[in-house]
């Protein structure tokens, strides 16, 4: 069997090859986006394999389903950017990786947390440039500050493990969780009242109509001034444009993230000799109390082999039996909204 690998990166291809190999599974690179234009280069194949940013939309699966390509294999937990309804039709089964490092994500939170409120990328370049000012440089004590971590899956528990540990009182937001006390120690309550009572939001929800712009205009006016907000989960959680207004009137205290709701033109390439032609992504850029990475949060080499071993594994369970314990149906989008 053989898979046509999309939008690879030079880091992909030593721990995929290493994987499918191992399951004996034939693996090409390409490193364009997956899109209705670029699909054709998966004729041959019986599987593509597909990241974050792949566009797989109704008009690719047409193109997939007409190659005759069985099944795409997800590297990603979310599978927001896959148009469901399109791959049912057309047959074409569709594979996760659903937790590979939850502790990658989590602490990748905390660390741009951490970051933008001691203010580590200031204070690196300052440094580089000889200037040892503490100006401007002044953070808080996250001991016994409020975070409101809504979305208390994978990530998210290990995320109120982490903060717990700073000593925080953390409040989950979840609707598949009760409200009170939760055995972590964390408190649930609703959303509502995790806006209005926390100094720090951590989102770690998946992307769903249900959730798309959690944060906005109406939402922000219930957080508290000065709150922090770091969203490590899909961009679309956050409406841009409405923040930029927060950060504007200094109602937001900083924002940290790592996804961008337009990332898909953006983010995984080296754009430093183009022209930034996204103009709310640029006017981000320009405020102090903004820490962006660009979706690497799960990035690190304990996740990169679970990912690479569990899609190889889904690959072969897949075309072994025809069936994946790790398949993404219909059914699951509606529980997850
Ligand atoms: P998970 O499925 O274990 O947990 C998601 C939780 O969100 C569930 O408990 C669910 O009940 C809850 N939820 C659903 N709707 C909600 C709402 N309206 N308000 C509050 N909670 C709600 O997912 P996991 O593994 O914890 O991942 C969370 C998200 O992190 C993924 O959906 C993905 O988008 C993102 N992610 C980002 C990565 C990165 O590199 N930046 C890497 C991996 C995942």
């Amino acid at each position: 069997m053989k898979v046509a690998h999309f939008s690879a990166k030079k880091y992909d291809h030593g721990f995929f090859t290493n994987a499918f190999t191992s399951h004996d599974i034939g693996i090409e690179f390409f490193e364009a986006r997956l899109s209705p234009k670029t699909a054709g280069l998966a004729s041959g194949f019986d599987a593509v394999c597909a990241f974050v940013n792949d566009d797989l939309s109704k008009e690719t699966i047409d193109v997939l389903a007409d190659l005759g390509i069985k099944l795409i294999a997800l590297r990603s937990a979310g599978f927001n950017h896959v148009n469901l309804a399109a791959a049912a039709k057309k047959n074409i089964a569709v594979v996760r990786v659903p937790e590979y490092s939850p502790h990658a994500v989590a602490e990748h939170t905390i660390a741009l947390l951490m970051g933008v409120n001691r203010k580590i990328y200031r204070a690196y370049n300052r440094v580089r440039e000889g200037n040892f000012e503490l100006d401007g440089l002044i953070g808080f004590d996250l001991n016994g500050k409020t975070v409101g971590v809504v979305g208390a899956g994978k990530i998210g528990m290990v995320t109120v493990g982490i903060l717990l540990g700073f000593g925080c009182e953390v409040l989950i937001s979840d609707p598949a969780l009760e409200p009170g006390p939760h055995k972590s120690g964390a408190k649930v309550m609703t959303f509502d009242e995790v806006l209005s009572h926390s100094d720090i939001l951590s989102l770690h929800c998946p992307l769903t109509p249900a959730t798309h712009h959690l944060i906005c205009e109406e939402t922000l006016c219930k957080t508290k001034k000065g709150v922090i907000i770091v969203n490590t989960s899909r961009g679309g959680l956050i409406d841009t444009n409405a923040v930029i207004g927060g950060l504007k009137s200094e109602h937001i205290g900083a924002l940290a993230i790592d996804v961008y709701e337009e990332e898909g033109d953006l983010f995984f390439s080296d754009l430093s000799n183009f022209v930034m032609k996204d103009d709310v992504f640029a006017r981000l850029l320009t405020f102090p109390n903004v820490l962006v990475t660009g979706h690497q949060a799960f990035f690190t080499r304990e996740a990169m082999i679970a990912i690479a071993g569990t899609t190889a594994s889904n690959i072969t369970q897949f075309f072994k039996t025809g069936a994946c314990e790790n398949s993404v149906g219909l059914n699951l989008v509606s529980e997850k909204a």
